[in-house]
């Protein structure tokens, strides 16, 4: 399932705005990103896909289901109507007939909001959205294992790791339950740690405990061939959606393993961290957010796909704002490249404003947005960060008043002042570390000019 393409008519501070999504035909990737000034439009166009795919949830869930409505705060404030259209490609949704053509997989349809007091300029349109959650209905209706796409929406406010881990009941869940707040909370850690402790107990049963091998492990002091047997049994009694969950963790996060529920001293969750063990509450802000992001993907994917051999394979639709939250540059980099290779079946449109996000990944389809226009920009793959801040993010790449100066410095050089350009040079030597790479050059092509002037 992907959504083709969406159009805002009096939303947030666009009148009327139309954009295509990758993939398109000239950009196969899975993945749409969106750049932009603080105020540019980034995050109501993401909440705008958010409130618009949350009727094809609800109707999903229940067949006379309501999603959200536009909220009157976003509707533009020059106008009465607000409105948002969709166009979603899904080739489940016809997949019982046979003669459907290409047009006969893509659903519109559109999500209008008046204010109070004023004339209807535009209604909603929901038979479409419907057509395609009836699909998937009698889908789970013939077979209760049938796969369902995730739809989620993480918006800025998904930092929420830190409540207590207490559970009161066991829940069951089911794949419906994989919706549960998937567009309005973002990360679910509470469920991720309730789902993860109820099937760890689960797959318990039907193996070895992880506290039953840790003890026999230090028993055994992890020689010999029994060991070996022991952990084979193991690894094929482990419980494949659990597994589907702790593979992206490990994935993206390199040095952490072994992600678990633990009992002793108090119920919590542990991860282990180059090879020490922490409780996850102990991990840094960046750590805990980038884990549970992609912990919340992988649980939800894989209680959609309960018959997927490889569960991180589903289908869907992912929106993530501000992608590079709390992360070092490092992380900050192959971010998307990650996403893609640990969720390859999934449609990412993403808002950043990391130069680093943008320039790490050839498959991309970029946008900018400036003054309510959009633009579609060239790849930045191979780009270095300071050509990406200047030509995309429209920044200076280093302080304005040192960049004055050094300039300054070049054309008291070029001009020929050489005394006057020593002073400059040394003034600015002592104000700047040794090691600036402006500064070296200003030094040579100075000595350069020096030389010269002696020859002659
Ligand atoms: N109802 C409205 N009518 C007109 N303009 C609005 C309305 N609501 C929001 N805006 C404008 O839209 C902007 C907010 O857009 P949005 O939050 O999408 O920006 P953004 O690109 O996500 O910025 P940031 O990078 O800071 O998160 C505001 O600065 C405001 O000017
Ligand atoms: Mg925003």
């Amino acid at each position: 399932m992907e959504i083709i393409k969406f159009r805002l008519i009096n939303i947030g501070r666009f009148s009327e705005i139309d954009i295509h999504l990758a993939p398109t035909t000239e950009q196969s990737s899975n993945v749409t990103v969106f750049v932009g000034n603080n105020g540019s439009g980034k995050t109501s166009l993401l909440k705008s896909l958010a409130t618009s795919l949350s009727w094809l949830v609800s109707r999903i869930r229940s067949e006379k289901g309501n999603g959200s409505p536009i909220d009157e705060l976003d509707i533009n404030n020059l106008a009465n109507t607000g409105a948002i259209d969709i166009a979603i490609f899904d080739e489940q949704g016809q997949s019982a007939n046979p003669d459907a053509d290409e047009g006969d997989f893509i659903f519109n349809w559109t999500i209008a909001k008046t204010r109070k007091g004023r004339k209807v300029e535009q209604s909603s349109q929901l038979s479409e959205v419907s057509l395609l959650a009836d699909h998937y209905r009698s889908l789970l209706s013939k077979d209760d294992k049938s796969a369902l796409p995730l739809i989620a929406f993480y918006s800025v406010n998904r930092a929420v790791l830190d409540i207590p881990l207490k559970i009161k009941d066991k829940h069951t869940f089911t794949q419906l339950d994989s919706y549960d707040n998937s567009l309005s909370r973002g990360v679910d850690f509470r469920r991720f740690f309730e789902w993860f402790r109820e099937r760890e107990d689960t797959e318990n049963e039907s193996g070895l405990s992880e506290d039953v091998l840790e003890k026999l492990k230090t028993m055994l002091d992890e020689k010999g061939s029994f060991w070996e047997k022991l952990e084979k049994v193991r690894a094929s009694s482990r419980d494949r959606q659990l597994t589907a969950v702790r593979t992206a963790i490990v994935s993206f996060m390199p040095g952490f393993s072994n992600l678990r529920v633990r009992r002793k001293p108090r119920l919590h969750m542990s991860i282990e961290k180059n090879g020490e063990s922490l409780n996850v509450m102990q991990l840094s802000q960046g750590e805990k957010s980038l884990m549970a992001l992609v912990g919340d993907l992988a649980r939800r994917l894989a209680m959609m796909n309960p018959d997927l051999q490889n569960p991180l394979r589903g289908d869907g639709i992912v929106l993530i704002d501000e992608v590079e939250l709390h992360l070092h540059p490092q992380w900050q980099r192959s971010l998307i490249e990650r996403l893609t290779t640990t969720f390859p079946n999934i449609q990412f449109v993403l808002s950043t404003h990391s130069p680093l996000v943008i320039s790490d990944s050839k498959n991309m389809l970029i946008y900018s947005l400036d003054d309510g226009d959009l633009t579609e920009l060239p790849s930045q793959f191979g780009q270095d960060a300071n050509s990406v801040l200047l030509e995309v993010m429209d920044t200076d790449i280093r302080n304005a008043q040192v960049n004055g100066k050094l300039n300054d410095l070049l054309d008291t050089i070029q001009d020929g002042d050489l005394v006057l350009a020593n002073s400059k040079l040394n003034e600015l030597e002592n104000e700047l570390p040794s090691s600036n790479i402006e500064l070296i050059k200003a030094r040579l092509l100075l000595r350069k000019q020096e030389l010269r002037r002696e020859k002659n």
